[in-house]
């Protein structure tokens, strides 16, 4: 049955380096032995003249890489796909190669233009003919697949090269008779991997390393149980004997030099058919972003997530703004593997705001909930971002938006309800919007960009500088002051440091002068609070000396009894207990706190709340319609309060501790402005910088 195998080679006679289009050929020009390339050349026909027949092709002056026929198209049965070389160095081998199959009598099948394809380099057939690997991410494009699986009638699986060294699947890929499969696991991304896996059983798997990887050992060719190659590890050419194969090799290092190997030198032109439905997994949607798409590096951004993804690309229309305020418009198709690296994908570029192209025809899905606070399982997870959901030919407003919840829609007797909920308040009776259709999420482009250019330029020193805290407290004091003067909403969220750095005195007058709507905290603010009004000190310290005071480790733990003793704060405060301080003026003027317990909470004070679920729904209700959120000093509270704020709300964040500031700002909200300072000093100069402006308010 052997001898029924035909390939085709071409002569090494204008073989040469001669340009660099794959790491290989680097610093390789003109650095191969025209004789040395023959010789080898001529061993590995002889080897391969005993098990199968080869044809040649004529060799042409000026394309030194036609010896390497595995890339002049792939066949399958009568029909061929011309390869459409990704590099102009190769595209003129284009005809002689479709000359070369027409006149063998093959029907040829020609891709469109600017969709490369790489011919059996980057498409491999199981050895028994049941489905075709194609390859894709360096020479070859994700789109032409469909087309592969149309043409050939096969059923096409996508494999994702990660790794520039294999270029082409055939060096790092190499189906064997009876299922085998001779691989490179590194060359492939996660996704690729694991299909990889799911075809291939366990035992019918030899995955090689890097040290037979790059020398070529997946670059074989395999007639019935002979692999032939350029060299392999005796440890890989064990494995191949334990598993029935014969290694044969056949040194071509200098083929090497230009990337290719045995197999490359190859093209089989009778490949085994079997019957199998032409299917083709790769996805196609088109998306739209719309907004200052360059200055606020949206489209980057956009093509970053595709590629990052495992998906591909093409712009397909891109409107520039004509002026630079003007905004742009971009469409880019989006292509994946399958659905779920699709749907994965998807997911990302709407939390970026893109929408797709058909939006209108498309409908959220919605699954209902079958338990009680568990979501079905492929749930879309909302973002900061305001967004809508398609139901019934309609978009709805989410309400409620928060990120890390899901999307509810719930029937009420006045129409459908769509709420952003936390996954444990999903009850029976809503549905959950799953995967990524009909969903689409608005960004502030001109936000993006303007934080982009101002405020981050600020943080990007990383430590702000003292005169940079000077200026950034100009501004907040020039927000607070607007927001309480047209009647809005600031919420402060503060840690124990707030009242160990002498902040307290100021932030009191915040307070009082009705700069504060809500405070957020947890049981050692208040602790810290009541133990300096009651005693003086701060953890035992002193607060004016700044030295230890004796017995003062107990101080603490006084003011929680006293606290506990009177009922709550406010009953302390009520009965003349507690006369000063940050709680003392939340109380007086009727300004709304919350406390969240925590483990290492000592009392605790009986105001705070040790459910901490009861404690999350508090804090979001007391944020409810703020403008401002003034985080100061606790990055546990902060983040908690981060992740329930929607886009739109300004965060400061102010902390000595810059991975802090950070990662408040890193949560993708641009409005968030991040101060790396004492936080002592910062109300200070806050408060300074707030009796400057009402002295010009005075004035005027
Ligand atoms: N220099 C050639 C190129 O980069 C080598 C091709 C190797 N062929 C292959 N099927 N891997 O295109």
């Amino acid at each position: 049955m052997t001898d029924a195998v035909r390939i085709l080679m071409c002569a090494p006679h204008h073989y040469e380096v001669d340009y660099v289009i794959n790491p290989w050929m680097e610093g390789n020009i003109h650095r191969s032995s025209r004789e040395r390339a023959q010789a080898e050349w001529e061993q590995l026909h002889q080897v391969l003249e005993t098990y199968a027949t080869i044809e040649q092709i004529e060799p042409q002056q000026g394309w030194p890489d036609m010896v390497f026929t595995a890339n002049a198209g792939l066949i399958l049965g009568d029909n061929v796909v011309l390869s459409r070389f990704f590099h102009a160095e190769r595209q003129g081998e284009e005809p002689y190669f479709q000359q070369w199959f027409e006149s063998q009598g093959y029907k040829v099948h020609v891709l469109p233009k600017s969709l490369p394809f790489e011919g059996a380099g980057d498409a491999l057939l199981d050895r028994s003919g049941r489905w075709l690997w194609a390859g894709y991410g360096f020479r070859s494009e994700l789109d032409s697949h469909p087309y592969l699986a149309k043409w050939l009638d096969v059923e096409v699986l996508s494999l994702r090269l990660v790794d520039r060294r294999f270029y082409h699947l055939d060096t790092c890929f190499c189906p064997l008779t009876d299922g085998y499969l001779l691989y490179y696991p590194g060359a492939f991304d996660t996704y690729s991997n694991r299909l990889i896996e799911l075809r291939v059983p366990p035992e019918k798997r030899i995955a090689i390393d890097e040290v037979d990887a790059v020398n070529f050992a997946c670059n074989s060719v395999n007639i019935d149980r002979i692999v032939v190659m350029n060299k392999a590890s005796d440890s890989l050419k064990q494995m191949l004997t334990d598993r029935g194969f014969t290694p044969l090799e056949t040194p071509l290092g200098e083929f090497l030099k230009a990337g290719g190997a045995a197999k490359c030198l190859t093209l089989r032109v009778n490949e085994p058919h079997q019957e199998s439905p032409q299917t083709s997994t790769v996805q196609n949607r088109t998306i739209q972003i719309e907004g200052h798409l360059l200055d606020s590096g949206l489209v980057n951004q956009v093509l970053d997530t595709i590629v990052a993804g495992g998906g591909s690309f093409q712009v397909a229309n891109f409107q520039l703004g004509a002026q630079r305020l003007d905004t742009s418009v971009a469409q880019v198709k989006v292509s994946a593997p399958d659905s779920t690296v699709m749907a994965d994908i998807m997911g990302q570029l709407i939390d970026l705001g893109a929408t797709t192209i058909s939006e209108d025809t498309i409908a959220a899905n919605l699954v209902a909930v079958t338990q009680a606070g568990v979501a079905p399982d492929d749930f879309y997870a909302t973002t900061i971002y305001p967004t809508e959901v398609s139901i019934d030919g309609e978009w709805l407003k989410v309400q409620g938006q928060r990120m890390d919840g899901a999307i509810a829609v719930a029937n009420t007797p006045s129409g459908k309800i769509v709420r952003c909920k936390l996954l444990r308040d999903l009850q029976l009776g809503e549905s959950v919007v799953v995967g990524s259709e009909g969903i689409r999420t608005k960004r502030n482009t001109t936000t993006i960009k303007k934080a982009a250019t101002e405020e981050f330029s600020f943080m990007g020193a990383g430590v702000s500088s003292e005169r940079r805290v000077e200026l950034v407290v100009e501004q907040i004091a020039w927000d607070l002051r607007r927001i309480r003067d047209r009647g809005g909403k600031v919420v402060v969220v503060a840690g124990p440091v707030v009242i160990h750095t002498g902040g307290s005195e100021h932030l009191n007058r915040l307070i009082r002068d009705g700069y504060v709507h809500a405070l957020l905290g947890g049981n050692a603010i208040a602790v810290h609070d009541i133990e300096q009004s009651l005693m003086g000190t701060s953890l035992g310290v002193d607060m004016q000396r700044g030295t230890s005071v004796h017995g003062g480790h107990r101080h603490h733990l006084k003011a929680i009894n006293t606290i506990r003793r009177c009922g709550s704060i406010a009953n302390a405060v009520e009965q003349g207990i507690l006369t000063s301080g940050v709680m003392y003026e939340c109380v007086k003027h009727q300004v709304p706190f919350s406390l969240a317990g925590s483990i290492r909470d000592d009392g605790p004070l009986p105001d705070t709340k040790m459910d901490l679920i009861e404690a999350q729904a508090d804090y979001a209700r007391l944020i409810e319609g703020s403008d401002l959120i003034l985080m100061l000093s606790s990055m546990l509270h902060s983040i908690g309060v981060g992740n329930m704020t929607p886009a739109g709300v300004k965060m400061v964040c102010v902390d000595i501790n810059p991975a802090v500031v950070t990662k408040l700002s890193d949560r993708g909200s641009i409005e968030s402005i991040g101060v790396v300072t004492d936080v002592g000093l910062f109300l200070s100069l806050l408060i300074q910088q707030l009796n400057k402006l009402t002295g010009q308010y005075d004035r005027v």
